[in-house]
């Protein structure tokens, strides 16, 4: 069985141990040290394997973005980042990152009545973007070169069409602990 529970920073160096296992140590973890001082604590997600402890997967949303990789990012109202999206390899292709990117729109839907989400990830990861798009993020920018180490995009999300499409669905299978 599976809990989410807000971040909890007493957690932070189990959450590390997994980042380094799925993130590079040279780019990826930089952003990351960077997102674990920033992100929401309120927002942010710790999925919980309830039978080993472990965490099995996370979701670190900021409101201050690690980084803005284009000017219009400025001035979006509203505006959170998801700035780390991550399930411990030996848990991926169960739905876990599915179910952590579902409670984190929820989540912010039900804080505000408008809100736009932002991510960036390599156009390698294909399977990643996959189940962004499933969800309902769109491109928005292709990275220049330069801007970030591999070429990205900026998928974002705004909530309206989310919330319409997912609220009734998932709401009763998450079990959320503060
Ligand atoms: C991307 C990630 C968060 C997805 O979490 P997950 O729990 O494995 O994903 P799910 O089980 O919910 O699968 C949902 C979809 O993700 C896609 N997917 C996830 N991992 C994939 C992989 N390794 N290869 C291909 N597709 C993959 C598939 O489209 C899948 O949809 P499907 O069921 O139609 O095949 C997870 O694989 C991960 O942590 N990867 C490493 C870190 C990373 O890339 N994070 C995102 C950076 S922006």
């Amino acid at each position: 069985m599976f809990t989410v529970h807000s971040y909890n920073p007493l957690r932070k160096s189990d959450l590390y141990n997994v980042a380094r296992k799925i993130f590079r140590e040279a780019d990826e973890m930089p952003l990351f040290d960077k997102a674990v001082a920033q992100c929401e604590h309120s927002l942010s997600r710790l999925l919980i394997d309830e039978n080993t402890g472990y965490i099995a997967g996370f979701a670190l949303v900021c409101k201050k973005p690690t980084k803005y990789y284009f000017k219009f990012m400025k001035s979006i109202p509203n505006c959170y980042e998801l700035a780390f999206l991550g399930v411990a390899p030996e848990y991926q292709g169960c739905g876990i990152g599915s179910r952590l990117l579902k409670e984190t729109l929820l989540e912010l839907s039900q804080l505000a009545s408008a809100y736009t989400c932002w991510l960036l990830v390599d156009c390698i990861n294909e399977g990643a973007i996959r189940l962004y798009e499933r969800i309902g993020f769109r491109r928005w920018r292709k990275t220049d070169e330069g801007k970030t180490p591999l070429p990205g995009y900026i998928m974002g999300i705004s909530k309206s069409p989310y919330y319409t499409r997912f609220r009734h669905r998932f709401l009763p299978h998450i079990i959320v602990r503060n």
